[in-house]
């Protein structure tokens, strides 16, 4: 049978697992368990982040909803007509992804939103299932150099052959990785990322796709 794309009751990283028990106690009204990708497993664009942030997916539940992270990408989706609405509120919202999916590196939530390399490693057999549905010619986003390594990993690719950079292109073969700094409040806010850049990213994206 193949290896599960996702686990809603995976424990399988013990600081993680702690953690999230830790938070639901604080914060009773979160989601606070695994986060799933939101969108079809068809979909030719997938988009691959960090990790669940505290107030927003692991309250939320959906990737990226709820919080900062959020804002930018999901407008940039609206735009390029992955979404149908340029912003997604809870999980329960109408929002629809078209042609897109969105996942994590790692499916819980991290404290200091900072997961170590025992947890990635541990949640990499979601994403390598996951990257293998995917249909040929498809594009995979990264969001920063903990999720490219992730996708390098998950493809059994060696690292030193394919580097993080900020619109980098990659060809893995079954798939186009395409590199783009983390759309997090930090880099919006310090300008690493900006909207004119992280609007060429999705530019590639559509022309990677061509159409
Ligand atoms: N929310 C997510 O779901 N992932 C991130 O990487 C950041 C915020």
């Amino acid at each position: 049978m193949d290896a599960a794309v996702f686990d809603k009751d995976c424990r399988a990283c013990p600081r993680l697992a702690g953690f999230l028990d830790d938070v639901n106690g604080r914060y009773p009204d979160y989601y606070c368990r695994p986060v799933p990708p939101f969108g079809s497993a068809d979909a030719r664009f997938l988009i691959v982040g960090l990790a669940p942030g505290m107030h927003g997916a692991n309250r939320t539940g959906r990737p990226f909803t709820g919080d900062h992270a959020g804002i930018l990408l999901y407008q940039m989706l609206h735009k390029y007509g992955f979404s149908s609405r340029d912003h997604s509120e809870s999980a329960e919202d109408d929002l629809v992804l078209m042609d897109c999916r969105i996942t994590n590196a790692v499916k819980c939530l991290p404290p200091d939103n900072k997961p170590v390399g025992a947890e990635i490693n541990t949640c990499n057999s979601f994403l390598e299932s996951e990257l293998k549905l995917m249909p040929q010619d498809s594009v995979v986003m990264a969001l920063g150099g903990i999720a490219h390594r992730a996708v390098v990993k998950a493809r059994g690719l060696r690292q030193a052959d394919y580097k993080f950079a900020h619109a980098a292109v990659h060809d893995l073969g079954d798939f186009i990785l395409l590199d783009s700094y983390h759309c997090s409040r930090y880099n919006t806010n310090t300008r690493r990322l900006t909207e004119a850049m992280f609007d060429g990213i999705f530019a590639e994206v559509r022309e990677l796709l061509q159409n």
